[in-house]
């Protein structure tokens, strides 16, 4: 699933990251070291990089949410894992903001406890962001061979048939993302012509315009489950049931998609 927050295909969620992870595990050591050695300078450096991290985090959450809300495909394995993920995040940066304001009232040990915690939860939550990324494919740009790059686009909800791309469009084996309303629906071009089907996969919930496709079969990105794509038929599992489709009709050089 392309990201939504990218620049040039790059999402800019994972970009940002490395900011709040790097000044908060370096709030943590020299607030470490401030209290083994005794010195406040440290403590003055623990306290300028938690700052940053604070507001670097603010800053990396915001593409994070809007990949969370656009990009994670609904209903899915990967939208409860980015929740957590959220989650987790959110906790982090409550505990080390609570750090920061009570450095002055609190003694150091308490606050290098806190930090520690929120080190931690930070951590698995990296965990399940590499999850994401690397399992999940959330934000991944894929390119087909030979059927050019990610297609993607936004119809107000309708009913009826609904004008998604011209004849020309998509080479073959090609798919295109069709976000109708709150239905996301994909089109794909086969040998035999246009087709439409559900991107929700009924296994967890992968996105199957992320997958691959060939001779009329869509795999699925995550767990490899299979599909007609002319009658959306299972092929192959994990998934126990196959997909909805949607008719297509040619018309004027256009594609119309009837939901
Ligand atoms: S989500 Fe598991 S095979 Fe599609």
């Amino acid at each position: 699933m392309r990201s939504r927050a990218s620049i040039k295909g790059h999402p800019i969620h994972p970009m940002l990251i490395g900011l709040p992870i790097g000044f908060f595990v370096g709030t943590v050591a020299f607030d470490v070291l401030s209290l083994f050695l005794g010195k406040p300078s440290f403590w003055q450096t623990g306290s300028h990089l938690e700052a940053a991290g604070i507001i670097s985090a603010v800053l990396a959450a915001i593409p994070g949410i809007i990949d969370f809300r656009y990009t994670v495909p609904p209903n899915s394995s990967a939208k409860k894992r980015a929740a957590k993920h959220g989650l987790l995040n959110s906790s982090m940066l409550i505990i080390f903001t609570a750090a920061y304001f009570l450095r002055d009232d609190l003694a150091a040990g308490y606050i290098v406890a806190m930090e520690v915690i929120g080190a931690a939860l930070m951590t698995y939550s990296g965990w399940l962001g590499g999850t994401l990324v690397h399992r999940n494919q959330i934000g991944v740009d894929p390119r087909y061979a030979d059927a050019g790059k990610w297609k993607e686009a936004y119809f107000d909800k309708s009913s009826g048939q609904i004008d998604v791309a011209s004849g020309d469009e998509l080479k073959l084996n090609q798919m295109k993302l069709l976000h109708i309303g709150e239905e996301r629906i994909v089109l794909a071009r086969t040998e035999t012509g246009y087709v439409a089907f559900d991107d929700w996969c009924p296994h967890k919930g992968g996105s199957l315009a992320g997958g691959s496709m060939m001779c009329g079969t869509v795999q699925c990105p995550w767990h490899g489950s299979q599909f007609d794509v002319s009658s959306g038929a299972l092929k192959a599992g994990p998934s126990k049931e196959g997909i909805p489709v949607y008719e297509v009709v040619e018309e004027g050089g256009r594609v119309l998609v009837r939901v």
